[in-house]
Parts: structure tokens; C-alpha cells; sequence
């Protein structure tokens, strides 16, 4: 038993729900609608290359290529307004929310894992280097990686990134799906600003999916292959206590105080009447 499991109140094999099937399936339907938006929608971006010239004009890929991206923006946007009343009408859609707010300990904890993984402050200190300096301010010292809570600052990013980013397409994509309604209400260049703003927000996207959220669920060596909460929605003590510790402490805050205060030692024998 280590000092962050009091009284082995959490064994490592015990099982948490992180995901719940709701919000797995919410995930999923995100995962198959963004793909086929990305598949059926950056090609047209880069449309100039040989190979997707030869695919497009074959047959009638090209239109069929429209009715996906279409019904693919349907099914994502059913998804978002499930999320929508998710977050808004259950209580633990609107925990889960708050706790993916940002705060200011975020901000730090950017820095802290930053300043950890450049490893310059450690260096200084094992060279005795600004020693008066890191004694008055420890939190520069980096020593350890950040603890978070139920969501680390990366996580919070990429939810509110997906929020805003999903925004950002729907909007502009429901103008380029329905031009003339688009053409009554705003001037010409401005919805060829919906235009170039979905097609660049959509290339954003994909790099983020591809080279950050790929990175934290698959490569961090953390989850190496691939962590599997988005499918059984599970996350055992271990995996709480090492990525998400503060909400680790929370928990067991909790049932130290179900449990009521431990009992005292037993102390030495001493005679009635003495
Ligand atoms: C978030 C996921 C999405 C991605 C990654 C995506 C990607 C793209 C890209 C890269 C283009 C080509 C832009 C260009 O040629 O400059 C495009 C075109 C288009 N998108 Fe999206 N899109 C997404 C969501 C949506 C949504 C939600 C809608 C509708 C509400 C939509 C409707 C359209 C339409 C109408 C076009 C014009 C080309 C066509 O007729 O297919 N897209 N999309």
C-alpha cells in the first residue's frame, strides 16, 4: 500500500466508468461522421492531384462523392445536438461538462508539463544553478510531471476545440450546401469566406485528429497501443492514480470519509486504577 492509497481503499485492478455507453456511442458516431466528412471532403481541396482527378471522374463517384459528405454532415450534426441535450438535461452530462471547463490550473499545467519535458530547470538544479531562485519559486523547478483532475488540459483543448471547430463547419457548410439562400442573405465574398474558412478549418481539424488525439490515445506510451475507453468505457485504479491522480484523491477522499476515522492504535495495557 503507497501513500496515495491511504488504507488500500482502491485496489489497481478496480474498475472505474470513465465513458458511459451514451457517451461511447456519441463518440463513435463523432469518429464515422468526421471520417467520412474528411474522406469525401478534402479531396476536392487538393482536386488538381492525378488521383483524385482519375477517382472523380470516374463514374459517378463525384456525386456520389456530394450525397456522403451530405448525409455525413447530417449524422453530425444529429450527434451534436444528442450531446447537446445530453450535457444539458442529465447530471452527469452537466458534471462532465464542468469539469471540462478550463480553469486557471490548466494554463500552469501547460507549462509545468512543458517546463518537464524540456528538463531545463532539473538540469539547472543538478548543476546548483539559480539555486536562490527555485527555492523562492518551486513551481519552476518542473521536478514532476503535472497531476490532473477528471480532464487534463489536453483533454479540455481537444473538446473545446471539437466545439468550436464543428461550429465553425456547420455553419459555414450549411451555406455552401444551400448557395441561393446563402447568396439572398450575404454579399458574394463573404460566403466565399464560408468557403475557404471550412475547407482550412477542415484541413485543421484533420491534422489535430491525426497528429494530437492520435498521439494521446494510441502512441503516449502511457496507453501505448491504444487506450480502450472509448470502447468499454473503462479505466482501472492504476490508470486513475497515474494520469488522473487529483480525481484519484477525490474518490478516495470520499470513501476515507464514508468509512469514518481509523481506528486508533492499540495502546500499552494500563492497569484500573493506576
Ligand atoms: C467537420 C467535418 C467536416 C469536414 C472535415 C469537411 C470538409 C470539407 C472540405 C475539405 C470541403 C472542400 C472545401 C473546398 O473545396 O475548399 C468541403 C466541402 C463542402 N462541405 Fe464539408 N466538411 C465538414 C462538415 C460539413 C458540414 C457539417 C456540412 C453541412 C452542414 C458540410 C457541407 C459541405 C459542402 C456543401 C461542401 C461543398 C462541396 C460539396 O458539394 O460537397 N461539410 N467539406
Amino acid at each position: 500500500m503507497d501513500a496515495l492509497t491511504g488504507r488500500g481503499l482502491i485496489r489497481d485492478d478496480e474498475v472505474f466508468l470513465r465513458m458511459n455507453r451514451v457517451e461511447r456511442l456519441q463518440h463513435i458516431l463523432l469518429i464515422v461522421s468526421f471520417s467520412l466528412l474528411v474522406v469525401t471532403g478534402l479531396p476536392l481541396m487538393f482536386y488538381e492531384m492525378r488521383l483524385f482527378k482519375a477517382v472523380f471522374s470516374y463514374g459517378r463517384v463525384f456525386y456520389y462523392r456530394g450525397v456522403i459528405h451530405r448525409a455525413a454532415a447530417v449524422l453530425l450534426i444529429a450527434d451534436i445536438i444528442w450531446h447537446f441535450g445530453y450535457t444539458i438535461l442529465t447530471r452527469r452530462g452537466r458534471e462532465n461538462f464542468r469539469e471540462l471547463m478550463p480553469r486557471r490550473k490548466d494554463a500552469l499545467d501547460a507549462v509545468a508539463l512543458f517546463g518537464y519535458n524540456v528538463g531545463l530547470s532539473r538540469w539547472l538544479t543538478r548543476k546548483g544553478l539559480l539555486r536562490r531562485f527555485f527555492d523562492r519559486h518551486p513551481f519552476w523547478k518542473f521536478e514532476n510531471p503535472p497531476e490532473y483532475g477528471r480532464y487534463n488540459f489536453i483533454e479540455k483543448l481537444e473538446y473545446l476545440a471539437v466545439a468550436w471547430g464543428s461550429l465553425v463547419m456547420i455553419f459555414s457548410g450549411f451555406f455552401m450546401w444551400n448557395v441561393e439562400l446563402s447568396l439572398s442573405m450575404f454579399p458574394l465574398w463573404l460566403h466565399d469566406i464560408f468557403a475557404i474558412a471550412h475547407g482550412y478549418e477542415a484541413m485543421l481539424a484533420f491534422l489535430a485528429i491525426i497528429i494530437w488525439h492520435m498521439y494521446n490515445v494510441h502512441l503516449n506510451p502511457e496507453v501505448f497501443p491504444m487506450s480502450r475507453i472509448w470502447l468499454d468505457g473503462k479505466i482501472t485504479g492504476h490508470q486513475l492514480k497515474t494520469l488522473h491522480a487529483i480525481e484519484y484523491r477525490k474518490i478516495l477522499a470520499a470513501r476515507e470519509k464514508a468509512l469514518g476515522p481509523q481506528p486508533a492504535e492499540p495502546g500499552p495495557d494500563i492497569p484500573p486504577g493506576a
